[in-house]
């Protein structure tokens, strides 16, 4: 069985971490699969992109596009005919898309006009909000998906409730759990502190970067200054995306007294995530990383995928405005203890080893 993974952000970096180790391990116990890698070039700053590959040991990608940096247009269409070229050549069973960002949405639509099997891992997930460029890359990708791997519960209802039966399609829906679960444990015990960094035992970690809000003056402009507010108080470490650093400097936000960093790499990641007093993202995959740490979460957006967070008062969601963010910072919870985190909420660790499985053998182990 040949698999084309395509992946080309951050998070999908880490996301098929996990998946390529299991695949590996899969074929070393004679399963008869390989794995063609597929980088877009989306994300491709040293910090960003290499950095993933060597600490996670995921094998150094097959092809590499060189496509970032653009419009969505031109970086998804650009996406669409170099992946086509390689399908061709490829041949797959099966091509792998992640998440929900413009290499996902590239990947799905190539592979589909060719009538190669998708799966797509996180699968089913919704913010129902069209204006996120992620919820139409996501609804598009599930759409033409053969399988599709749901990482919770709330995945598999969404799925149900759009009517996935009346698709006509053959898509086979299946709870697999998160695969980043997979990462946070397999990393914990090889965290290691950013070198260099001196962080006081309360800090707060928080990271920026969803273009809903850094594509919003007002909006970026509220949570810094609600930033510089708690830092006042508490040392806030914000590892700044690249495209933050761009906007905050063009706009001459005020970020003295915050103590912004480089992004990191994962070990260092989960380092600052596993030490800090709470976390303040509009990051996806950071919301469910502070439970896997039992660490408190406010949600810098107007609305999560991960609705069984907030259900589970684990996370509260604050979007952009000044006066919320900061009352939530006064009624912020210490982190919680471990046996208060729910450890199969996201399947237990488990995810990659179903996927890769149910791509193998046709069913969920
Ligand atoms: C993308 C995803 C978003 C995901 C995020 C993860 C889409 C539509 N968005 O957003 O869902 O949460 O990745 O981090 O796919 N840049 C650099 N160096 C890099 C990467 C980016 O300088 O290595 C700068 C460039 O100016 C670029 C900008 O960041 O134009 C935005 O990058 P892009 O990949 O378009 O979107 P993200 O905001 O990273
Ligand atoms: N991350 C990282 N270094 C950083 C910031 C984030 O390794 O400086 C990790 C984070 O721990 C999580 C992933 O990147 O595993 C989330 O990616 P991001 O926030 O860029 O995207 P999203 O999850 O919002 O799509």
């Amino acid at each position: 069985m040949k698999i084309v993974t395509i992946l080309g952000a951050r998070p999908q970096f880490i996301k098929a971490g996990s998946v390529s180790r299991e695949i590996l391990r899969q074929r070393e116990a004679s399963a008869d699969i390989t794995e063609v890698i597929v980088h877009t070039g989306q994300h491709y700053d040293a910090n960003m992109s290499d950095v993933f590959f060597e600490e996670m040991q995921i094998p150094k990608p097959d092809y590499f596009l060189g496509i970032g940096g653009k419009t969505h247009g031109a970086m998804t269409g650009q996406m669409i005919e170099k992946i086509e070229e390689i399908l061709v050549q490829e041949k797959p069973d099966w091509v792998m898309v992640y998440g929900d960002t413009n290499s996902t949405l590239a990947g799905a639509i190539a592979a589909s006009k060719l009538h190669i099997k998708i799966a797509h891992v996180e699968a089913g997930l919704r913010s129902f909000n069209m204006r996120m460029p992620e919820e139409v890359n996501r609804i598009l990708t599930d759409r033409i998906s053969s399988v599709l791997f749901c990482p919770t519960q709330a995945a598999v209802d969404n799925l149900n409730k759009e009517g996935i039966n009346n698709w006509q399609t053959d898509a086979k829906v299946v709870l697999s759990g998160d695969v980043m679960q997979d990462g946070a444990l397999f990393y914990k015990s090889l965290a290691e502190k950013p070198p260099g960094l001196v962080v006081s035992n309360n800090y707060v970690l928080c990271t920026i970067h969803r273009a809903e809000n850094t594509d919003d003056p007002k909006r970026l402009s509220a949570i810094f200054e609600a930033l510089n507010e708690i830092a006042e108080n508490q040392q806030v470490v914000l590892p700044l995306h690249p495209r933050t650093k761009k906007i905050t400097q063009e706009l001459q936000i005020n970020t003295q007294n915050l103590t912004i960093i480089e992004p990191v790499g994962y070990l260092n990641m989960v380092w600052l995530i596993d030490h800090c007093a709470f976390v303040m993202t509009d990051s996806g995959g950071l919301q469910k990383e502070a439970y896997f740490f039992a660490v408190p979460c406010i949600t810098l957006r107007d609305e999560t995928e991960w609705v069984e967070l907030v259900e589970a008062g684990a996370n509260v969601l604050v979007g952009a405005d000044k006066e919320k963010i900061l009352d939530a910072y006064q009624n912020a919870s210490n982190r919680f203890a471990n046996e208060d985190c729910d450890p199969n909420l996201y399947g237990g660790g488990q995810a990659s080893e179903r996927i890769v499985s149910f791509l193998n053998q046709g069913f969920l182990i």
